[in-house]
């Protein structure tokens, strides 16, 4: 079987063909440049470049896979959550697409796509710890099996990806600020800057990094900005972060353990889980613990339409998916929704 997916839910126009056995016929990811002007992704721009790109992607798409559209035997694009006018514009391409060559349409759930991501690439076994770290969400999942997720805690206010943005912005970094940051805190000084571990004392799996923002914010207007400064601040922030993520992997594990669930697999997805500081620490924290640290495919970090058709083929081969070509667009769409 050869489906066809668009992701479009961000700043990413995300075109894939993938074999149901996983193989890539071809898989282009193009990224608009146009928010880095912006410091931020702009939704309208970002709707707006979706509708000039997509038909071109689209021919690109099925040049490089050497196929013709008629090969297609079934289409499916994110539906939420995400950027309503930048959802419509994909999934309303892929819905007609699949009514002119009377193929199916699946809707396919954004988190989903990156919490099965790392099954593409490993051999997991169920159930496994999820951490999604993206620039809309931070979430811990139980993944019990396909289209089983238990949420266990979520940020109350920022996202992780957010902060890295925010904080970059901060410190006149380009956009996103999640690849400027770890390339500035490579040179930079962890111990330099004293930030806050928010919710430290409650003993919860919710996160919270609203606060080290305003922190950093606090620290350059007492103290000016200037390189080594921006570079410890890099460090210390990003340190910060990997400091939190592990405290709550490790107060995770505990929970799951005190109600008899053990997990042979941590999943660390989403962009963030690109940052390779992060995934250093953690790693480290995971053999401790006996336990085994997985990721995605390089390409599959960040918002691509890669993780959307192996969900889709996922979700198909376990039954849990219906053909709904009048699935409307959610740009709040909840895991929990049944789709
Ligand atoms: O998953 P993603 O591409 O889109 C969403 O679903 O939101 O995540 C984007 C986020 C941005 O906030 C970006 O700054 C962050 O991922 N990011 C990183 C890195 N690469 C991307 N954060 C930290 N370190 C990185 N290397
Ligand atoms: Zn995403």
């Amino acid at each position: 079987m050869l489906i066809f997916a668009v992701e479009s839910s961000c700043d990413e126009t995300s075109l894939c063909l993938m074999r149901s056995n996983g193989s890539i016929l071809s898989h282009i990811i193009a990224s608009q440049e146009i928010h880095s002007k912006f410091g931020g992704v702009v939704p309208e721009l970002a709707s707006r470049s979706h509708l000039s790109n997509i038909q071109q992607i689209y021919k690109n798409c099925l040049i490089e896979a050497k196929i013709t559209e008629k090969d297609i035997d079934a289409c499916c694009a994110t539906i939420g959550p995400g950027l309503i006018g930048s959802l419509l514009v994909g999934s309303t391409f892929v819905k007609s697409l699949s009514m002119t060559l009377n193929k199916p349409f699946y809707p396919i759930n954004h988190l989903e796509g990156h919490i099965l991501s790392p099954t593409f690439n490993n051999k997991v076994k169920f159930p496994y710890l999820c951490f999604l770290l993206t620039g809309g969400h931070t979430q811990i999942y139980l993944v019990n099996s396909i289209g089983k997720y238990k949420l266990l805690g979520e940020t109350i206010d920022d996202a992780v990806g957010e902060a890295f943005d925010k904080v970059a912005k901060l410190l006149d970094l380009p956009y996103p600020g999640g690849p400027s940051i770890e390339y500035s805190a490579k040179t930079g000084d962890i111990n330099a800057v004293n930030l806050p571990h928010p919710l430290k004392k409650y003993k919860n799996l919710n996160f919270s990094f609203s606060g080290i923002k305003t922190s950093v914010n606090l620290h350059i207007k007492k103290n000016g900005m200037n390189k080594n400064l921006v570079k410890n601040i890099s460090a210390s922030f990003q340190n910060k972060i990997s400091e939190i993520l592990i405290e709550k992997l490790n107060l995770c594990l505990q929970e799951l353990k005190n109600n008899n669930v053990y997990v042979n697999d941590l999943a660390l997805v989403g962009g963030v889980a690109a940052n390779k500081f992060l995934r250093l620490k953690i790693k480290n924290e995971c053999t401790k613990k006996n336990i085994n640290l997985i990721v995605p495919p390089k390409k599959m970090f960040g918002d691509n339409a890669g993780m959307i058709a192996w969900a889709c083929i996922q979700k198909l081969k376990h039954s849990k998916i219906k053909n709904d070509l009048y699935f409307r667009p959610n740009p709040r769409l909840e895991i929990e929704n049944k789709l």
